[in-house]
């Protein structure tokens, strides 16, 4: 026994010697780093910082911030500049004491991901509140310690601030942390009275069906399993119905924070994007496998991707939540815009544009499906494309996830039981001798490819979740949380795709009225996907050497969406989700009383944008003290477009030619030129 205990020590301290060791080695790599950036603080031409993996290069050292060109790329979009965030409470909604009247608490179950969270926690506070009842903070089923997450954390603060929660809306709605200690205990005995909520639930339901059995019980449970579970436009009849509105407002764009860590990591990531003094564009793919196989885009990928994409696709027509054919012409899907627009098409629609090969991309989302290979014509057409990745350390992501169990995956996913070959028994009694050697014994068949994908070939079931896979979809939560926080502070965005897995609003589009509510000028490029497909079939077989006329009409195209993608979403999205366009219930209007003067001849574009949103409420008389100095030069954004004649089919050169020979200096050079003249002819109107 004694030697053993020896033993014990022995190795501990040798343990012990070796952490030393790599702490040691790891403060030195941390202190070189350090060095690195206090030094190089300065960016230079051809740029020399290294921001982790990412090595940012640029054209030239000056960017101007100026030029019109600057202005038509990342400029405020001029007609919503007067759109401004209000989502306080109006006229004489009570503001209450909340805790006074209670009718009972409200437990909750959420399912879902990122988006499906956030949403679903807007809506129960509006029913919450509708009820008069008191919140338990909900839970969230894909962060439970179940599902290998940390023990740190209770499923909600996994993702947000618990705290800052609930002090936001502490005018509003009354929140605790958990159910009183009898009532838990009958949860735990499943003995409260449970309700599986729809995804549209009308404000009616909740007070003709759940309120009696709520003030009977004095508590529900109410399990979200789609993503939302109240109306997103609400009946006008219904008393206050624009007021709850304002609260989903303020419980999606204020209470709900990021936890601190999650915060503080998409700072620094947002401050190394900014490192190089640069604006940035954060495109969001939207191409999830759920998406792709409900809009039945399977055949836009080859081999194993479009397997795994149909497969999902059978399954969701079995579970009625498609409906139609298995099998669908992709092509066909597409064109009528039913499809994400691929990687490549977007950076083809930039390059169009007129942003320069330089320009910084931070790709979003936590699942890019496809993966890395269908963004290669996007790092092929811009060098400085990044992502969550190239951005922070493993080790930054580690502790953002706090300490979690191991969990050995030695055994890896035991294949599906393949019939074996009894030819043996044959061999050995029939045939003339002598023999050729026995066949070798089949080898046990395992899974090559590490992961996820293996089993599609072999089976037509697919394999429960692993608690590592299901760990991973909660790491995804904090991914997506960081990229968010990015989408939302961009100077430019932009998505592929704005629907999910069930055909309502995604990730992006949250991520679009989250931008439309708090600096609405900001430009969101929606384009529209039909005609984005209609406009590359015209260069299908040429599509890097477009002609001038071509690029006008992509200009035309992108510009003119700014404004009709966002009154387009106002009838598509809002309908089915109000977070992707909370207008106009939580914005306001701030004009100078000079504005109208301004514009006398004819209704200016401005004032039809806001008839076109519907927004009429002025905004109160505080915000008008900081009035902006708008620009005094009132060009026009639609002159600046017709403007730029230079450029021609030259303009995708470089790329493409950069990534065969490596250099391409003279290309490089060539783009500067047309570039240079393209702000000159801009300058000189
Ligand atoms: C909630 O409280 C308000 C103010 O006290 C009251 O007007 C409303 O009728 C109550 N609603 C329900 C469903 O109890
Ligand atoms: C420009 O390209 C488009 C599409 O390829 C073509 O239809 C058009 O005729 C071209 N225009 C000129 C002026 O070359
Ligand atoms: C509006 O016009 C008046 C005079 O017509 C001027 O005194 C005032 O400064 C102007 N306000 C703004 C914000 O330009």
């Amino acid at each position: 026994m004694k030697g053993q205990g020896k033993m014990v020590l022995n190795s501990r301290l040798k343990w012990v010697g070796l952490v030393g060791l790599v702490l040691s080695a790891f403060s030195l790599f941390i202190h070189f780093l350090l060095a690195r950036f206090t030094e190089d603080g300065v960016i230079e031409y051809q740029s020399s910082i290294t921001v982790f993996s990412w090595r940012p290069i640029f054209e030239s050292a000056n960017f101007p911030r100026t030029s019109p060109m600057y202005r038509r790329l990342w400029g405020p979009i001029r007609h919503l500049e007067s759109l401004h965030p209000d989502a306080n409470p109006r006229g004489n909604y009570a503001v209450t004491d909340p805790s006074s009247q209670t009718n009972g608490f409200i437990f909750v179950r959420i399912r879902g991901g990122f988006h499906e969270i956030r949403n679903s926690i807007c809506d129960v506070v509006a029913v919450s509140r509708l009820l008069n009842a008191t919140l338990v903070i909900p839970e969230i089923q894909s962060t439970t310690s179940s599902k290998g997450i940390s023990s740190d954390f209770k499923s909600f603060a996994y993702l947000y601030n618990e705290d800052q929660f609930m002090a936001a809306l502490a005018k509003d709605v009354n929140i605790v942390k958990t159910l009183p200690k009898n009532l838990k205990w009958a949860r735990r005995k499943k003995e409260i009275p449970s309700f599986k909520v729809p995804y549209s639930a009308s404000p009616y339901y909740y007070l003709n069906q759940v309120l009696s059995v709520l003030k009977k019980h004095s508590v529900v449970e109410l399990v979200v399993p789609e993503g939302g579970c109240l109306q997103a436009i609400l009946p006008p009849e219904l008393e206050h119905n624009e007021e709850l509105q304002r609260l989903r407002c303020r419980v999606a764009f204020h209470a709900l924070q990021f936890r601190q860590e999650v915060q503080e990591l998409a700072t620094k990531v947002l401050f190394r994007l900014r490192a190089p003094g640069r604006p940035f564009i954060a495109y969001d793919p939207g191409m999830t496998r759920d998406a792709l196989a409900h809009h039945g885009c399977a055949e836009l990928f080859q081999d194993v991707h479009t397997e795994l994409i149909q497969h999902k696709r059978s399954w969701m027509i079995k579970r009625g939540i498609v409906e139609g054919k298995l099998r669908v012409n992709s092509a066909k899907q597409r064109l009528s815009g039913s499809c994400p627009l691929m990687p490549e098409e977007v950076g083809i629609l930039l390059r169009a544009h007129g942003y320069s090969w330089d320009t910084i991309i931070y790709v979003s989302g936590g699942e890019v499906f496809g993966g890395q290979r269908t963004l290669i014509p996007l790092h092929a057409m811009f060098e400085n494309v990044v992502d969550r990745t190239s951005l922070t350390t493993p080790w930054e992501l580690n502790r953002l996830y706090g300490h979690e169990a191991n969990i050995i995956t030695s055994s890896p996913r035991t294949p599906p039981p393949i019939e074996k070959e009894m030819k043996h028994e044959a061999w050995k009694t029939s045939g003339p001798r002598p023999r050729p050697l026995p066949p070798p014994p089949a080898r046990p068949k395992s899974y090559n490819i590490e992961g996820w994908w293996g089993w599609v070939a072999e089976s037509d079931n697919e394999p429960e979740s692993t608690v590592m896979e299901l760990r991973t979809n909660a790491h995804k939560l904090l991914w997506e949380a960081i990229d968010y926080v990015i989408g939302l502070e961009a100077d430019v965005f932009i998505s592929g795709f704005d629907r999910d897995g069930n055909g309502r609003p995604n990730f992006a589009s949250l991520v679009m009225g989250h931008r439309l509510y708090q600096s609405a000028a900001l430009k969101t490029y929606r384009p529209d996907r039909k005609e984005v497909s209609k406009l590359l079939e015209e260069i299908h077989d040429h599509l890097y050497h477009a002609n001038h006329t071509w690029l006008k009409s992509v200009r035309k195209h992108m510009r003119k969406r700014l404004l009709d993608g966002l009154i387009e979403a106002s009838t598509k999205s809002k309908p089915l989700s109000f977070l992707s366009h909370p207008v106009p219930e939580c914005s306001c209007l701030r004009y100078d009383s000079n504005e109208t003067s301004f514009h006398a001849s004819s209704p200016s574009p401005q004032s039809q944008v806001q008839a076109a949103l519907r927004v009429v409420h002025r905004c109160p008389a505080w915000m008008d003290s900081d009035l902006i100095l708008r620009s005094k030069d009132k060009d026009n954004e639609e002159d600046l477009d017709e403007d730029d004649s230079t450029s021609s089919g030259l303009f995708f050169r470089r790329s493409g030619e950069n990534h065969e020979s490596g250099g391409g200096d003279s290309n490089n050079k060539e783009e500067a030129q047309l570039d240079d003249l393209e702000e000159l002819e801009g300058g000189e109107r």
